[in-house]
């Protein structure tokens, strides 16, 4: 049953409503109570989250003993964070939160190249690569060209935009999850050509399962999902005149593709790796072992208003 805000007995506002609020009543009590003084923002995001929180609380009937196991599960979220692991992410991650608020704040123009989860395994300031280096490093995985062209919306070559790449080795690992790695492994930072392609030599990217080692893993399991992702390569793309793109490419025929453990799928972001056997590389050197080629170009979406990318 739906009440308003409380009321005191003879039916009339007063000073004391306080005193009679119920299970329903409490929700506008508690927005109430926000200052006029307090950021508007801050203010509608918490008189929202307040009514949506208890109106999942009413919807469930939430009982003590289950609140108490929800403080508890996310107390452990918070301990199990440090500087190398953010529980937390994860958790919004496998909500379907990060790609809800992704979506809705990357939308645009059909054609461009779709965003996706950032994932928390970028590290700022990348080695820097020149064209066409092998960006592993060491790290294990059968080897992989890949190529392509970053264009605008309207087909232009985008000279000089600032890539980001990362990814999985052949276990499952970034670098950074590796105690005592100090040396960034399969994880570059490149600049385009003035025809706005790029290249470089990496591995074969590999389906990996999210750390669930921890709360979050936990509660997959207690849900009866898996904890894995379809294998992909992260991309981060700056120029100047368009917006950043934060994106995968996900690697076709993968088993992890419909089911993503992270929602972060798209199906204009699923690309062929075609393998090679041995012989020369697209680099003109020989491989001894088979080779994976990925080519995908990227479309960058312009900034509204820039004289020099905007669409007429
Ligand atoms: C990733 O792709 O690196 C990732 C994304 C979300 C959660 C965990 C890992
Ligand atoms: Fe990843």
């Amino acid at each position: 049953m739906e009440q308003g805000i409380a009321l005191s007995p003879s039916g009339a506002h007063s000073q004391h409503d306080t005193r009679y609020v119920d299970e329903f009543s409490i929700t506008e009590l508690v927005n109430r109570q926000i200052a006029a003084t307090a950021p508007q923002r801050l203010a509608d995001i918490v008189t929202a989250l307040t009514r949506h929180l208890h109106d999942f609380a009413r919807e469930v009937r939430l009982s003590e003993n289950e609140l108490m196991a929800a403080i508890q599960f996310l107390t452990q979220v918070g301990q199990t964070c440090n500087d190398k692991r953010q529980e937390f992410i994860l958790l919004s991650d496998v909500l379907g939160l990060s790609m809800l608020v992704t979506a809705q704040n990357n939308r645009k123009p059909q054609g461009c190249t779709e965003s996706t989860v950032f994932g928390p395994f970028h590290v700022e300031n990348s080695p820097e690569h020149a064209m066409g280096d092998d960006i592993a490093n060491g790290a294990p995985g059968e080897p992989c060209f890949v190529r392509g062209v970053v264009r605008g919306l309207g087909g232009e070559p985008v000279a000089n935009a600032r890539i980001e790449v990362w990814q999985a080795d052949e276990d499952g690992f970034y670098d950074v999850q590796y105690d005592g790695m100090d040396q960034a492994r399969a994880r570059a930072t490149l600049r385009t050509g003035p025809d706005g392609a790029y290249r470089f030599r990496s591995i074969l990217a590999s389906s990996y399962p999210i750390p669930h080692d921890g709360p979050v893993g936990k509660l997959l399991a207690a849900l009866g999902r898996h904890p894995w992702r379809p294998a992909h390569l992260h991309f981060l793309i700056k120029a100047e005149g368009y917006e950043t793109l934060i994106t995968h490419v996900f690697r076709n025929g993968d088993h992890y593709l419909d089911s993503d453990a992270v929602f972060g799928v798209r199906q204009s972001l699923i690309a062929d790796w075609v393998r090679h056997p041995a012989g020369p590389g697209p680099d003109g050197r020989l491989l001894t072992a088979p080779f994976y080629t990925l080519d995908f170009d990227f479309a960058l979406n312009p900034l509204p208003g820039d004289p020099c990318t905007a669409r007429t």
